[in-house]
């Protein structure tokens, strides 16, 4: 019997490494014959530590399990912590798993369970191709920039490879810094394979020979688990100087940062890669014309790539089928904060937020009434409880004067205080500014004040004028997304949840 037990971050911090460890001695215990597959997470972060044995009929799963309780799954196949077939609850099997295709199926060190799961047939597809069809398919599709701003990656791509250039790096950005994001970690520990593919794809479309994947120091275990996958592709020959016996070179580097948000910002991360401070470079140049050490590069999250290797492998065609409007193919959602069934859930854009919350996210985790979900990380506007019809579409968020984003969604119940949110996402900007322009480094810390003062009831009106005006001046004057962004949770929490920022007197908790 093979048994399943993840093995990324979500799973062990839960105590994964016990169960599987307990799988061990008692199958060893019991003389049963069972191979341990540490599998990535499948994605429904409530049931982790999810346990699953192989079974005719296919994998069922228990959870969440603790060690103790690992004998008794064994001894009793109908353990009250079944869950069924895992393929066939319902959270699986409404999902369209295209980059996420291969995450919690298989070993996702294992070069044998990625080939014989739909592994490389992209990048094989790819190398029949020329560049600029390529390039071409990927614009076709519709796939747009997955790290939050939504550009689409085929015009990205086409720029680097028309211009000329002897050296160009394909970079990808593995420093996901949002809040209630964490669907790069999961792949890159579920399926790093599928990242590389994806950047060996992105390099002989637009010629670049090296890559870098910039990884946050906060995910050890992507890290981790990305160096051995390269080491294991470079050993297949996924990688290095003749990639699957095509004369493609390409060589693959992890570097990993030291822990500032703005190294997610594509140009601070470029400096950061070159052993500088992580501070925001002026657009443009943009870095696809002058990029890493001033050449061509492209700059893609996790999952822009991650998605590439499902359209060379199944068709530009059959991923733009998917998706509504501008907002083509899939997004990989990530369901957190006050939510009963967090996790990551991948499906076609046009799902309305409210769904996901409700159908699949199961409601608050606390039993108490949605009030508040902010969707697209700390800069991303909040929502209140009846503006959550809105389809899950980049065009229809702007509309709605919010962004989508990475598809992060933090979910609030009753009992949050939106002013100390609103304070929150000032103070986020403030410390974790580059502080190379005044709107951001010092409207950050003003903004605080500010808040403090309307809650204290100081001169409200005036200091209300003020924190506008400071939003105002945030928005039009900051030279990147920190700065530029933090007014958005300020304004839609002052917008949507005015009597919050009432004089206090505290809230019930
Ligand atoms: P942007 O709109 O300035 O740029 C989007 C991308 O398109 C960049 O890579 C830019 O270089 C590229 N681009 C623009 N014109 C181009 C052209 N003609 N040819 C080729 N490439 C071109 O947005 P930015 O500042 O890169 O990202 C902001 C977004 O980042 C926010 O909307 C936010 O959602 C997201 N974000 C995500 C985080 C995460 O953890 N994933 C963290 C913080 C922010
Ligand atoms: Fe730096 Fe903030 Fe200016 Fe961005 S907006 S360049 S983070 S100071």
């Amino acid at each position: 019997t093979t048994i399943y037990v993840p093995r990324d971050s979500a799973a062990v911090s839960v105590g994964a490494d016990a169960v599987a460890e307990a799988v061990r001695t008692q199958a060893e215990a019991r003389g049963l014959d069972v191979r341990l597959v540490r599998n990535g997470t499948r994605g429904m972060l409530w049931l982790e530590p999810l346990l699953e044995i192989d079974t005719p009929e296919g994998r069922v799963g228990y959870g969440p399990v603790e060690p103790h309780q690992v004998a008794e799954i064994l001894d009793n196949p109908d353990h009250e912590l079944k869950v069924g077939l895992v393929d066939e609850l319902k959270w699986m099997k409404d999902q369209t798993r295209l980059c996420y295709k291969r995450v919690g199926v298989t070993d996702p060190l294992s070069a044998d369970d990625y080939l014989a799961n739909g592994g490389m047939a992209g990048l094989r597809n790819a190398l029949e191709m020329d560049k600029a069809e390529v390039v071409k398919a990927v614009t076709d599709s519709g796939l747009r920039g997955r790290g939050g701003a939504g550009f689409p990656a085929g015009i990205k791509w086409n720029t680097v490879l028309n211009t000329p250039g002897e050296l160009k790096f394909v970079c990808c950005n593995a420093d996901e810094g949002d809040s209630g994001t964490f669907a790069d970690r999961i792949l890159i520990e579920g399926d790093p394979f599928c990242l590389i593919e994806g950047m060996a794809i992105a390099a002989y479309a637009t010629a670049a020979t090296e890559g870098y994947v910039y990884l946050r120091s906060e995910y050890p275990d992507a890290v981790k688990t990305l160096r051995q996958a390269i080491e294991i592709g470079y050993a297949r020959g996924w990688l290095g100087e003749n990639i699957l016996g095509s004369g493609l070179k390409f060589d693959l580097y992890v570097r990993v940062g030291a822990g500032a948000y703005i190294c997610g910002e594509e140009t601070s991360m470029l400096e950061s890669l070159e052993g500088k401070r992580g501070m925001v470079r002026a657009k443009p140049p943009i870095p696809a014309i002058t990029g890493l050490f001033g050449k061509p590069t492209v700059v893609n999250n996790v999952l822009t790539l991650a998605s590439v290797p499902s359209i060379l492998a199944d068709g530009a065609e059959a991923y733009a089928a998917l998706g509504m409007g501008r907002s083509l193919g899939t997004q990989v959602f990530q369901l957190a904060g006050n939510i009963a069934r967090g996790g990551v859930y991948e499906t076609a854009f046009g799902m309305s937020l409210a769904e996901l919350i409700n159908e699949y996210g199961g409601g608050t985790r606390s039993g108490r009434p949605v009030r508040a979900v902010q969707v697209g990380g700390p800069l991303g506007a909040y929502l209140p409880a009846d503006r959550l019809d809105i389809p899950l579409d980049y065009e229809a968020f702007a509309a709605a004067d919010a962004m989508l984003g990475h598809g992060g969604v933090v979910v609030f119940d009753d009992t949050v205080d939106m002013a100390a949110m609103a304070r929150f996402a000032m103070e986020f900007c403030a410390e974790e500014s580059c502080g190379k322009c005044t709107p951001c480094r010092v409207g950050s810390v003003r903004g605080v004040e500010t808040i403090d003062k309307i809650v204290a009831g100081q001169d409200t009106d005036a200091n209300l004028a003020v924190l506008n005006d400071l939003c105002e001046l945030m928005t039009d004057g900051s030279l990147c997304a920190m700065g530029g962004l933090t007014p958005n949770p300020v304004l839609s929490a002052l917008k949507h949840f005015p009597d919050d920022f009432a004089v206090r007197t505290p809230r019930a908790s």
